[in-house]
């Protein structure tokens, strides 16, 4: 198997990480992660989206509710080595139509959802239980045997033991990455987050069991202005984020009205509404990134 040296930093087995975290409840953590797992699969990148909050999210969006989830395995008994990576791991769908079965959902190809489940809630506890349990994403990375380019990880909006676990895997070429909503409260709370990542690479400097070195590369900021959604607000917090993380700031994710639907439809954005706003700003994003098409 051979996949672009890219996505495999340091010449290791397992694919890039973006952990899409920020203490900040409601900032667009789901949206993004999902709108940019989809747009880069409709690509040809596969890879995978971790859902990793209680409120299980990005689970209902790629086509799993608890009720399509029952008698399967989840995130929660991969954290307590009850799973195999591959054993939780889903074919990504989307709705169709009513009810579970197969007929109700159409696949998304390249793409595999690690669903959450309500238990999740307890994952620091289960973690400062069992120690051992904090080495389980290092494990499924050393152990990970595939041709995927991204881990999308979805976190609640906390930093506990459960998010500490999987940011000591980062490397600097790996990227965290807080996306907010163009409010100037949002923006506010990066500062937070960037002191959380130093206190991560602190603890871990000179450890050689685990890279330990999470960085925020890159920062997304959802909901800012258009011709027909002219927040004062949303102006201010583009540029308080340009002025104070201007080098790590990717293109804008415009305002849309409809980006509520997603839940309601579980669908995620870019295959609901693919010309929206969002949309199209999330493929200018991957295009950015280096997810270029390709198909074409
Ligand atoms: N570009 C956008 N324009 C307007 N609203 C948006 C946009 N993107 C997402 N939203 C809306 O913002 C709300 C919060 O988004 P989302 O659930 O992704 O946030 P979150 O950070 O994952 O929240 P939580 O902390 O609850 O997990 C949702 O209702 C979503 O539809
Ligand atoms: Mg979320």
């Amino acid at each position: 198997m051979t996949v672009d040296p890219r996505f495999r930093p340091k010449g290791r087995n397992w694919p890039l990480i973006w952990a899409f975290l920020i203490e900040c409840g409601g900032s667009t953590k789901t949206s993004s992660a999902t709108s940019m797992a989809v747009t880069a699969a409709l690509r040809g990148y596969p890879g995978v989206v971790f859902d990793l909050d209680s409120n299980m999210s990005s689970s209902l969006i790629l086509g799993y509710d608890e009720t399509a989830l029952k008698g399967k395995k989840t995130a929660y008994d991969l954290l307590r080595g009850d799973a195999t990576f591959d054993e939780v791991a889903l074919p990504a769908r989307f709705r169709i139509g009513d009810g579970y079965d197969e007929d109700a959902f159409a696949p998304i190809p390249n793409l595999r959802v690690v669903p959450s489940s309500p238990t999740m809630a307890g994952a620091d506890t289960a973690i400062a239980e069992d120690v051992d349990r904090n080495d389980w994403f290092v494990e499924l990375c050393r152990g990970y045997a595939g041709d995927d380019t991204v881990f999308y990880m979805d976190f609640p909006a906390s930093y506990g033991k459960m998010p500490y676990s999987v940011l000591r895997m980062l490397d600097e070429d790996d990227s965290v990455i807080p996306s907010i909503k163009a409010d100037p409260k949002d923006v506010k709370m990066v500062a937070r987050l960037v002191d959380e990542l130093e206190r991560v690479r602190s603890k871990n400097r000179g450890r050689m069991s685990v890279p330990g070195r999470p960085t925020l590369n890159h920062m997304l900021l959802t909901g800012t202005p258009t011709p027909t959604y002219k927040e004062a607000a949303a102006r201010r917090a583009a540029e308080l984020a340009q002025a104070k993380y201007g080098s790590v700031l990717l293109p804008y994710v415009r305002y849309s009205a409809d980006a509520k639907k997603l839940y309601e439809d579980e669908c995620p954005l870019p295959i609901l509404l693919p010309n929206s706003a969002p949309s199209v700003d999330y493929r200018k994003i991957m295009t950015h990134l280096g997810f270029v098409d390709l198909a074409a």
